[in-house]
């Protein structure tokens, strides 16, 4: 039986809700992790989890990108007197691990963080105060402490609808951010090479994660467009490789998307992107070409395919068409069913070989006929 001693309370960005999930059991898949899930509701920013230890929860912690952070749970309740009783209680089964926090050469900060519903700094320090019975024997340092404890609360989810009292109280230490830094750091707004339909930072890491790209991976993307989701795949080490059926996207040539900008710099790149943020080395080429006609040596093998794919063209089209009955025709006249070159990623003999396929699909495309095409294997 599995020793989930460890319980940990997880902090996640309220954007991207249906993601998080998804990205979590990929990164626990990823990393081979154990966890018992013990919130019911995964769509609250906050859940509770049992890991077998700390070091498990930080690994995880280390790849989320929807986890603001992660906190060694002290209390949790949903009235406040039970969170007292418990917090109490915690204290006292676990005098000898807390010692070590609560010590008088550990400085230490509470922080007060509250979910729909806003306190001043008068109320938060009141909700501090009711748990003055913690035996802690550190110095306040409120810039740069060595224990940071937190103190949430969760008020439902619909601003319009706040409850009278919080419907959960939860207390822990801090363990670890999440990679939500990345978000910035791989902004598009100072993205050297950007077009129209480039994916933004939080959703390219997200897939990226449930892709589950492991450091030197070799990561494909059939419709790369502005590569975008090369990039965050070579931010988390993936080798990468993209190809687009449009010549003057995959040469930077296409017009400039920002408003400011009126023709490209001619050292607009997706090579360049990656070169911007440090991972050149994981560049290994994008290339024109049409994805239904599969251009991949039989003994290619990807480990994971990782796009976005919103509208398909036909190359032998008028290449502007996005039209989907424009599209079908060109690709039925070819001998190609149509709905398998929706998912020919998946159809397509050289797709079937990869570990991970990661595809953001319309929710149209998922009729009983492409759910039943598609291969068991792999599929994510
Ligand atoms: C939604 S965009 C991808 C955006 C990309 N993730 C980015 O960040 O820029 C879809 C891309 O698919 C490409 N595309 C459409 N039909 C294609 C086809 N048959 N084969 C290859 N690429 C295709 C388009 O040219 C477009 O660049």
């Amino acid at each position: 039986m599995l020793n989930m001693a460890f319980k940990c309370i997880l902090w996640f960005a309220q954007e991207h809700v249906n993601f998080r999930i998804s990205e979590f059991e990929s990164l626990a898949k990823m990393f081979g992790l154990q966890f018992r899930l013990v919130s019911q509701q995964l769509l609250k920013p906050f859940w509770i989890v049992e890991f077998p230890s700390e070091k498990t929860a930080l690994q995880y912690a280390s790849r989320s990108v929807a986890l603001r952070a992660i906190f060694e749970l002290y209390s949790y309740a949903n009235t406040l007197p039970d969170f007292h009783n418990r917090l109490r209680s915690h204290v006292d089964t676990h005098h000898n691990e807390l010692a070590r926090h609560f010590s008088s050469d550990s400085s230490f900060k509470i922080t007060v963080e509250t979910y729909n519903k806003h306190f001043s700094q008068r109320e938060k320090v009141e909700k501090i105060e009711t748990m003055d019975y913690l035996p802690i024997e550190g110095a306040v340092d409120l810039k740069n402490p060595r224990v940071e404890l937190w103190y949430l609360e969760f008020w439902g989810l619909d601003p319009k609808a706040v409850p009278p009292v919080p419907e959960d109280i939860l207390f822990g230490r801090l363990l670890a951010q999440g990679q939500r830094h990345l978000i910035k750091d791989l902004s598009l707004k100072k993205r050297k090479f950007i077009g129209n339909t480039s994916m933004d930072a939080q959703l390219s890491l997200l897939m990226a994660n449930q892709a589950m790209v492991r450091d030197g991976d070799l990561v494909f993307d059939p419709f790369v467009g502005t590569g975008s989701l090369l990039v965050s795949a070579a931010k988390f080490g993936g080798y990468v490789l993209g190809a687009d059926i449009d010549y003057m996207m995959v040469h930077a040539q296409c017009r400039p998307s920002r408003i400011s900008q009126r023709i490209r710099e001619k050292d607009e790149s997706i090579r360049a992107n990656l070169k911007q943020y440090g991972c050149a080395d994981r560049y290994m080429d994008v290339l024109v070409a049409d994805f239904s006609n599969p251009l991949w040596h039989p003994r290619l093998s990807f480990d994971s395919i990782i796009t976005d794919r919103s509208s398909i063209r036909n190359s032998r089209g008028n290449g502007k068409s996005e039209n989907k009955k424009e599209w079908e025709r060109g690709h039925t006249q070819r001998g190609h069913d149509p709905l398998s070159i929706h998912f020919a990623l998946l159809a397509a003999e050289l797709v079937l070989r990869f570990a991970r396929v990661f595809c953001k699909a319309p929710e149209t495309w998922r009729t009983p006929r492409v759910l039943a095409s598609l291969p068991s294997r792999g599929l994510r």
